[in-house]
């Protein structure tokens, strides 16, 4: 036990630290053009049976274990058992799989904030982010878009050195409501538009014909559009990367493990909700289906700018959002490279300093191939979310399940006398049984069928 780790302030403070680590570009940039691309209402019933049945047992479980051994994923899982260190080792990869694209991702949110700061935004001008052109001639100016993600990253490692986790803490409290306010202003704002119906629909009416191929259903659709809603899920949940083990570790006793990973993952499940309903439907009115359906890590930063052009006081809407969106976008990059950070520190001795300085070098250098290609940021995402994470949170279940026992979970779950663990028979079934074998199933048919 590491006698040095500073404790949230009580159970609030956890869950308020813990929903903006989830509540970022998971939600806001990456629910909306997964659920575009994967059949839109078909992604989301995926989605919320995955979080009902799964994400939220998991992501409990997590905090768990950061609760009980009171150490960052590696040398936790060392400690539970010297033989499974490797789902610790995965565990960190991933956020060091993580950090860099997601910086450069911030830096994008970081440059269209500066826009609506400074250009004149008239409606031809060719820096107005409204403008067709404007996303992609950013993006393909590597200059700019590493500039902007060096100005992202570094922000992020200037707070971890500061040591500010009291001040986000304190931030949480008046900016994680401001941005569920606002998102939901924009929603209804985007929803109640004349031309928001057919993105509407397509959002929220599974149509399962979608998961036939030829006019017969396909087994390895049906499968990958399951794979794409859980990897979403472990993305935005953070989970499967060690962020909720490291969290864990700063938590006390006293908390009510099973009630703070609900309330996180509604919080969290709401907003990415709530960014489908901005998102998709003027992806729809402005260039059809098959726009929203290609557009890829883009679309958010595409569809959103003609949203705020039709809106009344567009700049300081915008301006508003974007910066709440920096806010929810800074705080999760700051518990991502917060894990790669305590486990450098956990496994080699360094000091914290140390540590940061070492992981932001590694972080803005490893950020380049995203910045220059679209295309290598989409697939690092992809093999992250849709590889890594399934193959972390398949050992983390079985090993829950399978070696240290379910057992252990509701001890710690229930350490205090006073909370009780009122679903642990459909949580052993769930983490033993369930669990394991839909993630091999899922995971083996994409790997191995082809189409
Ligand atoms: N959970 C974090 C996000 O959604 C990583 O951005």
């Amino acid at each position: 036990m590491d006698s040095t780790r500073e404790n949230w302030s009580g159970q609030l403070g956890f869950i308020l630290a813990a929903a903006a680590s989830a509540v970022g570009l998971g939600n806001l940039w990456r629910f909306p053009a997964s659920a575009a691309t994967y059949g839109g209402g078909i992604f989301l019933i995926a989605y919320l049976i995955l979080f009902f049945g799964f994400g939220v047992f998991l992501l409990m479980t997590e905090i768990a274990i950061g609760r009980a051994t009171k150490l960052s994923p590696v040398e936790a899982f060392r400690t539970l058992n010297r033989k499974w260190v490797i789902v610790g080792i995965l565990g960190t990869l991933v956020p060091f799989g993580i950090l860099p694209y997601y910086s450069v991702i911030g830096g994008w949110v970081t440059k269209y904030f500066a826009q609506y700061f400074f250009a004149s935004l008239a409606e031809t001008a060719a820096d107005n982010p409204a403008n067709d052109a404007f996303f992609s001639g950013f993006v393909g100016d590597f200059g700019q878009a590493f500039s902007f993600c060096c100005a992202f990253g570094g922000a992020c490692f200037a707070f971890i050195l500061m040591g500010v986790k009291k001040g986000i803490e304190r931030s949480n409290k008046i900016l994680m409501p401001a941005l569920l306010i606002l998102t939901v202003g924009i929603a209804l704002f985007t929803a109640l538009q004349p031309n928001a119906r057919e993105g509407l629909k397509y959002f929220f009416i599974p149509d399962f014909s979608r998961l036939s191929v030829n006019g017969s259903f396909s087994p390895l659709l049906c499968a990958k559009t399951i794979l794409a809603a859980m990897g979403q899920m472990f993305f935005s949940l953070s989970l499967a990367m060690g962020i909720m083990i490291t969290y864990g570790s700063y938590l006390p006793r006293s908390a009510n493990l099973p009630k703070a990973a609900l309330r996180i993952g509604i919080c969290d499940t709401f907003v990415a909700f709530l960014a489908g309903v901005i998102v998709i439907p003027p992806a729809f009115a402005f260039g059809g289906e098959e726009l929203a359906r290609s557009a890829g890590p883009g679309l958010m930063f595409v569809s959103l700018p003609k949203v705020f052009a039709a809106m009344p006081c567009t700049r300081v809407i915008a301006l508003a959002f974007f910066a709440l969106c920096l806010f929810a976008a800074l705080t999760s990059c700051i518990s991502i490279a917060e894990t790669c950070v305590a486990s450098v520190c956990d496994r080699l001795h360094w000091s914290r300093r140390k540590g940061t300085l070492v992981v932001a070098a590694y972080t803005l250098l490893a950020a380049i191939p995203s910045a220059w290609s679209l295309g290598f940021l989409d697939k690092a995402d992809y093999v992250t979310n849709n590889i890594l994470m399934p193959i972390c949170a398949f050992l983390t279940v079985v090993f829950v399940g399978w070696v240290i026992g379910t057992e252990f979970i509701r001890r710690e779950i229930t350490a205090d006398g006073e909370h009780p663990f009122r679903v642990y028979g459909l949580y052993r079934v769930l983490m033993r049984y369930a669990a394991p074998i839909l993630i091999g199933l899922i995971f083996v048919t994409c790997v191995f069928v082809k189409l």
